[in-house]
């Protein structure tokens, strides 16, 4: 392979005031730097390095085993920063791409344009252009008569005539490898910042009459660098409007787009029906003809086909096909229900099995508990999994009916086919086929009210 990345990612992001690097912040489910190495990886680049320097270790914790790491102690400048990865690239000559951990919108297939302009015209470097209402902020790309690239000019550094130009710098370059480092080393930070600028390579290579190509974004967009929470919210929304476009032209019905919030790595399939104020977030997988929300909040989470859930959270739970989840439902971590299960109204379930066509429709809390096919949990029953200091398991076997308002005192266990009666703590193991009654008998005072008149009667003499 002759093309290889630098993706700089050493800044502190100091304008997001935050103790975590700034390319470490999530836009839609993902790490802004994830996204720029998902686009590098799109456009067939194998080997990527990032530069770290703020946060260091917490860069390198999330780009394991997807990239190698160099690090910038010190952020003297973009240039020093390419320099730094020189030692990595001793003995590779051929094309790098540069990249910035901050523009998480790039795509890959831009990125691919990029290179194959790069290598077609055999130029010494090209750079990444877009055309900007407002280029406040930005490098702008100054040209000559005949279009030629002749500089990029820092904004601080800009004449007023040169601040004009709407032409900036994205910050992406491709560069041949050859003599580049050594040009980098010769630099020098004259200018409104100090730094050494990479963008002072375009025009040494300009000067010795190598040739500079230049690539303009089709999409301005594309470009968006994040430097405070307020673009990474307009980065957020431009994320999501694309998500929820590819989601849409698979076939996953939408009814609001603005009111549907799915991280990156879902998948939903087709005839699916997405309500409002919905967050589909992690890595959930949802199957076809499903109906969720309006009101879900989905992470982590498998859903089969067919399923049903709303205003409920699901987290970190399994369902197969036909399910059915609230309204009000709470799915905590580590459930596992098979087809056609009902978990309804108010209801609460963690690390349980739940089997086929069981139903935990009403009011219940169901924890630690492994549930066989076709039971009825009655509406209040409680799991008391927690003794304050141990978790302990309940089994409830096939074609249980459990009477409402149970508290099943675990480790406990019902046989299959068994009943208890409402209102029961069920605190020993019931055997299969048998109903289990724990509760006082009902007492009954004839004639109590007739009694309670004759009372009033009384204090009144
Ligand atoms: C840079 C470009 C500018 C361009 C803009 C696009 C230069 C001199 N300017 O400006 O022309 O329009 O990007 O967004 O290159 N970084 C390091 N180490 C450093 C300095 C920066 O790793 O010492 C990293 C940052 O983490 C960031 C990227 O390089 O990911 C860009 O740095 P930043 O300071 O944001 O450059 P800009 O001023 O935006
Ligand atoms: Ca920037």
């Amino acid at each position: 392979m002759d093309l290889a990345t630098v993706i700089l990612a050493a800044g502190k992001g100091t304008r997001m005031k935050s103790k975590f690097p700034k390319v470490l912040h999530n836009v839609c489910g993902g790490t802004m730097l994830s996204y720029v190495l998902d686009a590098a990886h799109g456009a067939g680049v194998k080997k990527i390095i990032v530069v770290v320097g703020y946060g260091a270790e917490q860069v390198a914790r999330e780009v394991a085993g997807r990239a190698q790491i160099v690090s910038q102690p010190e952020q003297l400048g973009t240039a020093h920063a390419l320099l730094q990865a020189g030692p990595l690239l001793r003995d590779f000559n051929g094309h790098l791409l540069v990249l910035c951990g901050d523009t998480p919108l790039i795509e890959a297939g831009t990125l691919a344009e990029l290179i194959q302009s790069h290598r077609s015209t055999g130029a010494a470097a090209t750079v990444l252009t877009a055309r900007l209402e407002d280029p406040a902020g930005y490098g702008r790309v100054v040209r000559d008569n005949q279009g030629g690239v002749v500089r990029i000019v820092e904004q601080k550094d800009a004449s007023p005539e040169e601040q004009q130009i709407r032409e900036v710098n994205t910050g992406i370059y491709c560069f041949k490898t050859e003599g580049l480092f050594a040009d980098l080393s010769r630099l020098t930070p004259n200018n409104a910042q100090g730094e050494y600028y990479l963008t002072d390579i375009i025009e040494k290579n300009v000067r010795r009459g190598r040739r500079v190509g230049a690539v303009t974004l089709a999409n301005p967009l594309e470009m968006k660098g994040i430097n405070d929470r307020v673009q990474l919210a307009e980065a957020g929304r431009y994320m999501r409007r694309r998500i929820l476009r590819d989601l849409m032209l698979s076939g996953v019905t939408v009814i609001d787009p603005h009111s549907a919030f799915v991280d990156r790595k879902v998948q939903v399939g087709r005839d699916t029906i997405i309500y409002p104020h919905t967050f589909i977030e992690g890595d959930t997988v949802i199957g076809e003809g499903c109906v969720i929300g309006p009101g879900a909040r989905l992470v982590n989470a498998v859903v089969g086909n067919g399923v049903s859930i709303q205003y409920s959270v699901v987290n970190g739970s399994s369902m197969e096909d036909g399910c059915s989840i609230g309204p009000f439902s709470h799915l905590r971590p580590g459930n596992s229900l098979g087809p056609q299960v009902k978990i309804g109204n108010f209801s609460e379930i963690k690390k349980s099995i739940v089997g086929d066509g069981s139903k935990v429709s009403h009011l219940s809390y169901v924890g630690d508990a492994t549930i066989g096919k076709n039971v009825n949990i009655g509406a209040g029953t409680i799991t008391c999994n927690y003794d304050g200091r141990n978790k302990w398991p309940t089994w409830i076997d096939d074609g249980v009916f459990i009477g409402s308002n149970t508290n099943l005192v675990a480790p406990v266990k019902i046989g299959a086919g068994s009943v208890t009666g409402a209102g029961s703590t069920i605190t020993k193991d019931v055997p299969a086929g048998s109903l289990a009654v724990e509760r006082s008998k009902q007492t009954v005072i004839p004639d109590w009210s007739k009694r309670d008149k004759n009372k009033k009667d009384e204090t009144q003499n």
